[in-house]
């Protein structure tokens, strides 16, 4: 029986920090308006010419100094985005350019703000049948560039960033018989399509088109399902909630972590928060998160993490870590 473990993060934030006071130079905003909605204070936002397969890389590299790994470890690579170099081919196939890598597979996966976990779970499982030994799991995003930066109710939220993690197949006997990724759940319904999408694309506009949201709607199904797929983790394990030390929840708003944190009588303080200094970077959040926690010390040998996220779609998704 094979798990995977994950043994290496990483991460990378584009230079250019923008505040909520310099986005009030431009649009119809305040920073009081923005940080009592959202708990958003300021956001990265990459260069011109910067790419997410930029950015993927940088995170990737931290990663790999991180868990001790070289480039040709790794012999599979997911990197979750909504925001590729270009349509085709996948931008993770770049990233394995750039990094040097000839070997094993490389592909996108497509699930918004839930792209990181499904990516996780892509990559557990191939690892777990053995289909590879070494993964790079990649969330990077330049949401930047989809914004409508005319629609305040949309642009003051997002970020750009990218978060990488290595997991490493390992057997699961011995002493690694409660550590790795102990599952994931994923999950999609497309009768809510239109709350959360992107009014272009390759077969409709033939533009990347901009971000469109019903923000209501998508609070709402948020709270909801990114704490019910937290209690699905934990049943499907045999884990209680007084268990978790660690909840790790893509990074919408903080309003929706703090209704989760109470939907699941969590202790706030058992949270990862970086909403505050990075906003949303959709499938980057979650990785991005952990790679703070994990270079602070926060997370340690032995800790049970729970991750969850919802995006378009709707998309939605958790794990449940041990490390
Ligand atoms: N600055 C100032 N005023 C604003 C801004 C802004 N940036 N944006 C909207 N407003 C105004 C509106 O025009 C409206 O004014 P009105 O009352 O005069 O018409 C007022 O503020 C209230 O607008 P609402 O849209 O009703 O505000 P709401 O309380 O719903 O908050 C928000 C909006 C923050 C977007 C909220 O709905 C939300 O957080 N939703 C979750 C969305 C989200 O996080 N999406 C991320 C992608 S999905 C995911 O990652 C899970």
């Amino acid at each position: 029986m094979l798990r995977s473990q994950i043994i290496g993060f990483g991460s990378y934030l584009p230079k250019d920090v923008v505040t909520n006071d310099d986005l009030a130079k431009k649009i119809d905003t305040s920073d009081e308006w923005i940080r009592k909605r959202t708990g958003i204070a300021q956001r990265h936002i990459a260069a011109d010419g910067e790419l997410t397969s930029d950015i993927a890389e940088q995170a990737a590299r931290a990663a790999l100094e991180n868990a001790g790994v070289a480039t040709d470890d790794i012999d599979l690579i997911v990197l979750a985005t909504a925001t590729p170099d270009n349509t085709f081919p996948a931008t993770a196939t770049r990233v394995q350019s750039n990094l040097g890598i000839r070997r094993g597979v490389a592909f996108d996966v497509q699930a918004v703000c839930a792209g990181y976990v499904y990516a996780l779970a892509t990559a557990d499982n191939m690892l777990r049948l053995g289909q590879a030994e070494t993964a790079l799991v990649i969330g990077a995003e330049v949401f930047s560039r989809i914004l409508d930066w005319d629609d305040r109710g949309t642009c003051v939220l997002f970020g750009d960033g990218a978060g990488a993690t290595i997991l490493r197949a390992a057997d699961a006997a011995g002493n690694n018989q409660d550590r790795g990724v102990l599952s994931t759940h994923i999950y999609s319904d497309g009768a809510y399509y239109d709350m959360l999408y992107v009014d272009g694309g390759p077969s409709t506009t033939g533009t990347s088109g901009h971000l469109r949201m019903e923000g209501k709607e998508v609070f709402r199904h948020a709270v909801h399902r990114m704490s019910e797929v937290v209690v699905t983790a934990l049943e499907h394990n045999g884990l209680s909630i007084d268990e978790v030390d660690w909840l790790i929840p893509h990074q919408a708003n903080k309003r929706i972590m703090d209704s989760i944190a109470k939907r699941l009588s969590l202790p706030e303080e058992k949270i990862v928060v970086t909403v505050d200094r990075q906003a949303n970077t959709s499938a980057a959040t979650i990785p991005l998160a952990l790679a703070e926690a994990a270079s602070d010390g926060r997370l340690r040998e032995g800790n049970l993490i729970a991750l969850s996220a919802l995006g378009g779609g709707f998309s939605w998704g958790s794990a449940l870590l041990r490390l």
